[in-house]
């Protein structure tokens, strides 16, 4: 994939962006957030107090009223908010914690939105006091996803699995409050289902910060099925890309603290570390055999080395999963799983998640 949590490609617009994610918070007092906005043009002044055309959004619903009072935002919060400077002083629509609450939170600045159909219905949404439904919020999405970034969609609303709370906030602690790579975790889950009848132990070839690793282990002891599960990862991030990899990744990109990772594990006695690069550490697990295989590197070499590796110990009806194999950011992977899978007898599905996973013949 790209990042354990980021989407594959990164997008270049000719204009600026109308709409910014807001990530990092801190807090001032009160029910009031701050985040830093040095990319969203002018906010208010003394001089010019009502200059601020941005608008603030919870989960695509507007939050108001902009141009705030500080101390009304910090003592009734309910959503009040104000862009001075280059800061927002802003409060959730419940006093909830913004890096907490499971919530998008975006900044849509009025001035860049130009003109055309999506701008027009993201003008609506910013004007409007009552909350629109959230089939409006989401077609207003789409539509302007499709207006600036048409490669991009955004699939179905109204899945059931964004409801999964425990395993949301589970994701929410260990990744953050982007919850793009969420649906990779939960498919994950149900593809290690299908293999707990199959003999065999768990690796997972690049581990990063342990969040997938987190979910196989807590999924095995709920399942009280024991397993160990071997983690297999330089700790110093990508190798370098060969050309069929193309221009996307930098050899030392995704690297997480090997620290980090046992901090994120340290509940799971069933975990075992191989640091190193892949695949220097295989033969000490030689003899091992498994029953679900994570394939987590991104790049061409370490994909190829890890199926040789592993596809002939693992056992028949064990399940191998590629997370990268659907994305145009990973090239390599893709043609990796494609050419050890050519001649043999099973199929690669690929998941409209990026995943691609193959059971065992
Ligand atoms: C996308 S992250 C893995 C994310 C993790 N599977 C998860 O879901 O949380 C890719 C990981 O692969 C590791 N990696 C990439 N190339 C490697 C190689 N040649 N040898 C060992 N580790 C590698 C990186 O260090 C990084 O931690």
């Amino acid at each position: 994939m790209t990042s354990p949590t980021a989407g594959p490609t990164s997008m270049k617009a000719s204009l600026p962006p109308a709409l910014l994610p807001l990530t990092e918070f801190s807090h001032l007092e009160g029910h009031c957030w701050i985040a830093r906005l040095p990319e969203a043009g002018e906010g208010d002044s003394v001089a010019a107090p009502l200059s601020s055309s941005l608008h603030v959004l919870e989960n695509g619903r507007p939050l108001g009223p902009g141009h705030s009072e500080h101390q009304h935002i910090i003592a009734e919060g309910g959503g009040r908010y104000s862009h001075w400077g280059d800061t927002l002083y802003f409060s959730t629509s419940d006093g909830a914690a913004p890096a907490h609450d499971g919530r998008a939170y975006h900044v849509l600045v009025q001035e860049r939105l130009g003109v055309g159909p999506w701008s027009q219905i993201a003008r609506q949404l910013a004007h409007r006091t009552d909350a629109p439904t959230p089939a409006a919020v989401y077609a207003a999405a789409e539509a302007l996803l499709a207006s600036h970034y048409p490669a991009a969609m955004l699939g179905e609303d109204l899945k059931a699995f964004w409801g999964e709370t425990a395993l949301r906030e589970t994701y929410t602690r260990l990744c953050g409050s982007n919850q793009r790579s969420f649906e990779r975790k939960f498919a994950v889950l149900g593809l290690l289902r299908l293999t707990h009848q199959v003999p065999g132990d768990v690796a997972e070839c690049g581990a990063y910060e342990g969040a997938t690793a987190y979910f196989l282990a807590q999924a095995l002891a709920q399942a009280d099925r024991r397993r160990q599960i071997l983690l297999f990862d330089s700790f110093e991030g990508l190798s370098a890309p060969d050309a069929i990899d193309g221009g996307y990744w930098r050899p030392g990109d995704l690297t997480a603290a090997e620290a980090r990772a046992r901090e994120n594990l340290r509940d799971f006695a069933t975990v075992e570390f191989y640091r190193g690069w892949i695949p220097s550490r295989f033969a000490e697990v030689a003899d091992r055999r498994f029953a679900f295989v994570h394939i987590d590197v991104d790049l061409h070499a370490p994909t190829r080395d890890s199926l040789e590796f592993f596809y002939p110990r693992t056992a028949p009806g064990g399940v191998i999963v590629c997370d990268d194999y659907g994305f145009t950011s990973c090239p390599g992977a893709r043609v990796a799983m494609d050419e050890f899978f050519a001649g043999r007898p099973e199929p690669v599905v690929h998941l409209p998640t990026g995943q691609g996973f193959v059971i065992k013949a």
